[in-house]
Order: structure tokens, then sequence, then C-alpha cells
């Protein structure tokens, strides 16, 4: 069972700015939600009963946002609005905060969650990326290869070259959408070992945290997730996955601009 998972949201979001000085970029609208909500949705269609989101000074509003504002209800029942409760409601999973002092990168982020994490497997949900599933949510698609092979899966997808210095790329025999990743390589300048990016999805077996542990400053000095995956693989059998389904990242404007149109025209 896959019953936590880690939405890291501490980031500064530069590609985003100037809005992302004052607008957490997780906050950004998709009709009248913010991006993160349906991050928080997938993970409760995947079957996750808690969730941990990594926040930093500058996130209050994610924290707010799934807080109850008793304030608002009692102005809504007073002037008798009661059919406007509903958009109040909140996803019906258990959420706890924590706060990343510095931005000292994913890992670090993800680090952070040990003690949440305990000795179970997790899934991680990276809320730029937003996939729009044929059916079966994408953290749902990993959980269903970890199920079979108690081993940690990463979510994946074919990109253009030019593109895969902007991600974790693997380096595996691709046969199947099922892959065992036999190395990794973070925002590769040149020769990337594959055209498999890794996009933000993942289900870790607790033992990355002996990995995440003993993270080194890696590409952009920064504390690399993809430096304790390359850690684990030495160790156990780590799975890619080619996720099934369109994926947008909010963080480019192009791409977030047609997320909210494909969204607008599905409600
Ligand atoms: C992070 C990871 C990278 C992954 C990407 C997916 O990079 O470090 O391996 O491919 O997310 O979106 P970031 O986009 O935070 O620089």
């Amino acid at each position: 069972m896959v019953r936590k998972a880690i939405i890291p949201a501490a980031g500064y979001g530069t590609r985003s700015l100037p809005i992302t000085k004052a607008v957490p970029k997780e906050m950004f609208p998709i009709g009248l939600k913010p991006a993160i909500h349906y991050i928080v949705e997938e993970a409760v269609q995947s079957g996750i009963e808690q969730l941990l989101i990594i926040i930093s000074n500058s996130k209050h509003a994610i924290l707010d946002y799934f807080d109850h504002s008793m304030e608002l209800e009692t102005f809504l029942k007073n002037k008798n609005k009661h059919h406007l409760l509903q958009h109040l409601e909140l996803p019906k999973i258990d959420i706890f905060f924590m706060k990343q002092y510095y931005a000292k990168g994913l890992g670090d982020a993800i680090r952070l969650g040990k003690q949440f994490v305990g000795n179970e497997p997790f899934g991680v949900l990276l809320p730029d990326d937003f996939v729009i599933s044929d059916g079966t949510p994408a953290l749902q698609q990993l959980i269903d290869i970890y199920q079979d092979t108690h081993s940690s899966v990463l979510g994946l997808k074919k990109v253009e070259e030019d593109q895969l210095q902007n991600y974790g790329v693997i380096r595996g025999d691709a046969h199947t959408d099922l892959i065992q990743i036999e190395g990794i390589v973070e925002k590769p300048k040149e020769n990337p070992p594959s055209d498999l990016a890794v996009i933000g999805r993942y289900i870790f077996t607790p033992q990355i945290f002996q990995h995440l542990e003993q993270l080194m400053e890696g590409v952009d000095g920064e504390l690399q997730l993809t430096d304790a995956i390359k850690g684990l693989i030495e160790y156990e059998s780590v799975y890619g996955k080619i996720i099934s389904g369109d994926r947008y990242d909010i963080g480019k404007l192009e791409e977030y601009i047609e997320l909210i149109k494909i969204m607008g025209e599905k409600s």
C-alpha cells in the first residue's frame, strides 16, 4: 500500500516572474481552482491518505487555501448564501505542512519528509507537472507498478532532444513502457543517455532517504533528487514507467495557457 505522498512546493518559481513575487506558481488559477488543488485531487484519486506539502516563507497562500475559513463560512450562512458553501469544500485527505527554510534543492525538500514517511513506500508529486490522464491518474499508474515490483518507480515521458537538458534523463532498455533504470543524469548539457525524461511523479521505497542524507551539491549547486536516485540504483531495482496522458509544465507560459484552455473546455 502506498498511503503517503509529498508535494514539494517551496521553489521560488523564477521561470514565472514577476507574478511569482507575490503569487506562488502552485496557486496559478486553472478555472477557479489553483493548480495545486488538482495535484492534491490526483493524490486522493490514487488512494493517498496523508500528504505532506513542503512550503517556504513566501508560500502561505497554499496553507491558507487548504485551511477552513470559519469567518467566510459564517459570513455566507448569515447572508443566506448556503449554496456557495460547496465551493469551500476541501479535498478529503489529511494534509501536513513543513517549511524548507533555504532553497537548497528538490533533494533537500524531499529529505525533510523523512519523519512523515517513516518506513513506508511513498509518492512524490511535483506541482509544476500537470498530467491530464486518459483514465488512470498519473500517480496511480506508478502505484500499480509498485504493487507488482515493490520497487521505486519514476514517471517518464519522451521529450524533444533540445529539451532534454531541462530534465532528469534516464538510461535503460526501453522496449515497453516499463523500463528498468540503469542510470540517470540531471539536466545533461550534452550526450543525453536517452530521450526519456523524468516528469514529476515518483514512488520511492524508504531506502531513498539513506541516499538523500548523503547528498552533496550537484547541478546548479543544489541537492538533487536525481543524485539520490543514482545512489539507490546501486542497491536496488528502480523502474521507469512512461506515463500515459498529456503533460503540461505550468512554469512554461505557453503550456500553462494551453492547459487553462483545455481544462476550460472540459468543464
Ligand atoms: C526537477 C527534477 C528533474 C525532473 C523535473 C521534472 O527539475 O530535478 O529531474 O526531470 O523536475 O519536472 P526542476 O524542473 O525542478 O528543475
